[in-house]
């Protein structure tokens, strides 16, 4: 079998913040084979060998095959694939239930796969927490206490894990639920427990193997805005399991796609979408539309005419002109966007000098950040002649978005 190559581009700069920064978590040369004298697997020529050849040939089950990845401290990393693809083993590795045939994972300096029980225990405390697509909640806890129950391991006294559980319970908005047992709550309620467990341990790494797929696809997709939300404001380190699409589309900042045990694909959410490796990646993802990934960056072009507020309405009318355009940009003297000025404005009586220019401004419409997505840009478009404008941070002019360009890649899409 053909080793695909992996795309490990980090394409749109996303990270690129973090270049020089030390990755969170490092995993190199990592496989997972399961059986007996599963390092037969290792050796050639079974090496080179499909998942399907060693199985036959060796009855060994190799669930990683040599993947290899840096996740950035913050940064959502979803691993995503079919049931079988290895997605489960790899957390386990992560977070050592399990052992690794072979590699390394390096976690602020040091190779998990090398710790001792004692240096096991203090990882798994300190800087990495799980949650359980089966939330894994103690029945005959109740809410606070299930919060608490990690804190409480730990050795840690009544009042502080208390007051612990309680802010995480907050965050996850389950204030007034303390006294509840698991009975009375619902999936997706039961998830925002298993959620502030492991926030309350405070680790720099979050793992989260498939969380939200026993919930209902409406509650699901709640969770997940939630989920994001949280991330804005806790920016820990995340790795998520799914093997949804849209769901990885929607939360990740990074996806990496597996198969058979492979990374066949490392990209951002519009890499994935918009350069997919192969056909496999290219299949899975044929039914997400583009402009839910592309950023209005993409389509983002210069106005046929941009005139400065100091500028008289003649000079305008003459620029319009040559440009045969209905309509242009009005920027300050240090080009901040100020609106949009039609035609008729134009032509319309009104005063001279700054103040006449800002009367024939049009402000209907408010200007973008460059990295909406081009679905979140498209009700913002309006039917008159205008354009988007798109501006930075700080309100300069960067161009327009053009309701046509704009649709040009949605209709792409069907
Ligand atoms: N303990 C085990 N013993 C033997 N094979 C296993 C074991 N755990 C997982 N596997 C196999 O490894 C492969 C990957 O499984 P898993 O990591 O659970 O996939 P996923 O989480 O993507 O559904 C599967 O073929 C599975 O049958
Ligand atoms: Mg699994």
């Amino acid at each position: 079998m053909a080793i695909e190559t992996i795309n490990t581009t980090n394409g749109n700069g996303l990270h690129q913040h973090n270049s020089g920064v030390l990755p969170s978590i490092s995993v190199k040369s990592l496989w997972k084979v399961f059986g007996n004298n599963p390092e037969r697997a290792l050796e050639e020529p079974y090496r080179s060998q499909s998942r399907a050849e060693v199985q036959q040939e060796l009855g060994l089950v190799t669930a990683l095959r040599d993947v290899s990845f840096d996740v950035s401290p913050g940064e959502t990393f979803v691993v995503m694939g079919l049931s079988g693809s290895g997605k489960s083993t790899l957390v386990r590795c992560l977070i050592r239930l399990i052992r690794a045939t072979a590699g390394e994972i390096i976690v602020d300096g040091e190779d998990v796969t090398q710790f001792d029980s004692k240096e096991l225990r203090e990882f798994r405390r300190s800087k990495m927490a799980m949650v359980f697509q089966n939330f894994g909640l103690l029945p005959h806890k109740n809410v606070l206490d299930n919060a608490a129950y990690g804190l409480e391991v730990k050795g840690v006294n009544k009042d502080e894990r208390y007051s612990i559980a309680q802010e995480m319970l907050e965050k996850v908005g389950l204030t007034g639920w303390e006294n509840a047992s698991q009975r009375e709550l619902s999936g997706g309620m039961q998830q925002r427990v298993g959620l502030a467990r492991a926030l309350a341990m405070d680790p720099s790494i979050l793992l989260m193997d498939e969380p939200f797929s026993g919930l209902d696809p409406l509650i699901r997709r709640q969770m997940r805005e939630e989920l994001s939300d949280l991330q804005d404001e806790i920016q820990k380190t995340i790795i998520f399991i799914t093997h949804d699409l849209d769901e990885a589309i929607s939360i990740g900042d990074r996806i990496a796609i597996m198969r058979d045990g492979e990374i066949i694909q490392l990209g951002t959410p519009k890499e994935i979408i918009t350069e997919p490796a192969n056909d496999f990646v290219r299949e899975f993802t044929q039914g997400i539309p583009k402009a839910k990934v592309m950023e209005i960056s993409n389509i983002v072009s210069d106005p046929d005419v941009i005139c400065f507020e100091t500028e008289s309405r003649e000079t305008l009318r003459a620029k319009m002109d040559h440009a045969r355009s209905d309509y242009a940009v009005g920027l300050s003297h240090d080009t901040n966007y100020l609106g949009m000025i039609s035609r008729e404005q134009l032509d319309a009586p009104g005063g001279s000098g700054v103040e006449g220019f800002h009367e024939m401004l049009d402000t209907t419409n408010s200007p973008v950040l460059p990295n909406i997505t081009l679905q979140e840009a498209l009700p913002l478009c309006s039917d008159d002649d205008f354009p988007l404008a798109v501006v930075d941070e700080s309100n300069n002019f960067i161009g327009v978005a053009t309701q046509r360009d704009l649709l040009k890649v949605v209709a792409s899409d069907m």
